[in-house]
């Protein structure tokens, strides 16, 4: 079985096209190196000894995309590729909304063309609303997006569905992820921002490498036990697993679903501090700083539905993730700049 994976030099994406191709999927991928690197999938073809049939391009890109679907018989399409910059997207909004939905657009235009109707979208637990009880289920309430980019996948989300809703041969899963951290267990990929890391881990690992000096931990007066924001963090190898269960849903199902990715437990950013310490042995100098703009106090998952639908479950500790996101960063410490 074929699997086309947009996006998939990202740090999601290369995670995923991993463990598809030990699992015997043929992988096919398109990216446009906005914010990757090719040797990701050097690197993941290394670890698989497979290789991947990589398109360097654009997803809004017709004329490509027509060509990639003739050129490989596709079965089915996880679709990664969009900007995730929640700030940037705030000061260059026309760049999220063009890139997100335009790349949507073409893609399931083309995909309908050529009659194969299965995707698996990369959504975001910030489709939810923030006025929702913990843990957030799949039901809960959507919308009042607080950024451009959350906008663009609450819109994606009703462009999907609204197609699964109108033609009964699309089969659509959307997957709301939580914070995925973490790496693969070799250290040879991992996540590698460009510029000063907007989220946490990285940011907890450039400190730790010696790239900045510490780390500013947003706000310790929130309504929390220990006053600073928790989240619900999750490995990104048990996310590229739970699209290989998707995979499977998506196949053998139609219409459109939505499953949380998370692990349900809310870890805080001074329990992510102090993991990361222990788990590494490296100190990770903080001080507290005011709170950012938009940030929740509190966030996790609901997991019944994927658990009871997908047969999927987080397995890795925050220890896993810690260690994990250690052994990427210590051995690349300037990320893909060193080959
Ligand atoms: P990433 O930036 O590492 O990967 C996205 C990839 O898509 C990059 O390689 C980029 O070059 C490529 N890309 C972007 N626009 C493209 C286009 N128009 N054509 C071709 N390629 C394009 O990000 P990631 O963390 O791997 O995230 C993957 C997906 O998951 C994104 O859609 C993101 O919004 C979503 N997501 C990420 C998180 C997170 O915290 N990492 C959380 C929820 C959802
Ligand atoms: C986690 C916690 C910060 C950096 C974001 C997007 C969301 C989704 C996942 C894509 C918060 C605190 C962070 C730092 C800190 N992405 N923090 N110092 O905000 O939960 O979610 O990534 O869909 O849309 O908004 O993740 O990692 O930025 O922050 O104290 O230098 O760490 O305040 O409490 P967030 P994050």
């Amino acid at each position: 079985m074929a699997i086309l994976v947009t996006g998939g030099m990202g740090y999601i994406g290369s995670h995923t096209c991993l463990e598809l191709l030990e699992l015997g999927y043929e992988v096919v991928c398109i990216d446009n190196l906005s914010n990757s690197s090719p040797e990701s999938i050097r690197r993941v073809e290394e670890l698989t000894g497979k290789s991947v049939r990589a398109y360097i391009g654009d997803v809004r890109d017709e004329a490509l995309l027509r060509q990639i679907f003739a050129e490989n018989t596709i079965d089915c399409v996880i679709h990664f590729a969009g900007l995730k910059a929640v700030g940037e997207s705030v000061s260059i909004p026309w760049k999220y909304y063009d890139n997100n939905l335009n790349s949507t657009l073409v893609l399931t235009k083309v995909m309908a063309d050529v009659g194969v109707k299965r995707i698996i979208f990369s959504s975001s637990a910030t489709v939810y609303a923030g006025d929702n009880q913990m843990p957030l289920r799949e039901d809960s309430r959507t919308g009042g997006c607080t950024n451009p980019y959350g906008w663009t996948k609450y819109m994606t989300e009703q462009i999907l569905s609204g197609m699964a809703f109108a033609d009964r041969d699309w089969s659509v899963v959307l997957l709301r992820y939580f914070n995925p951290i973490g790496a693969h267990h070799s250290g040879r990929i991992g996540e590698d921002p460009q510029g000063i890391p907007n989220n946490l881990m990285p940011f907890i690992t450039q400190v730790a490498v010696g790239r900045r000096e510490r780390l500013n931990i947003f706000g310790n007066d929130y309504d929390t036990p220990d006053g600073t924001c928790i989240r619900d963090y999750i490995h990104v190898v048990d996310l590229a697993k739970g699209h290989v269960a998707a995979i499977s849903y998506v196949m053998q199902n139609q219409g459109c679903e939505v499953f949380n990715l998370g692990t349900g437990q809310g870890t805080s950013v001074l329990e992510m501090v102090n993991t990361f310490m222990e788990a590494t042995g490296v100190n990770v100098p903080y001080v507290f700083a005011g709170r950012r703009a938009g940030d929740l106090p509190v966030c996790y998952a609901g997991t019944d539905k994927s658990a009871q639908v997908l047969g999927w479950k987080a397995e890795k500790t925050l220890f896993d993730m810690c260690r994990d996101s250690w052994a990427w960063q210590s051995k690349n410490p300037m990320g893909y700049l060193e080959k």
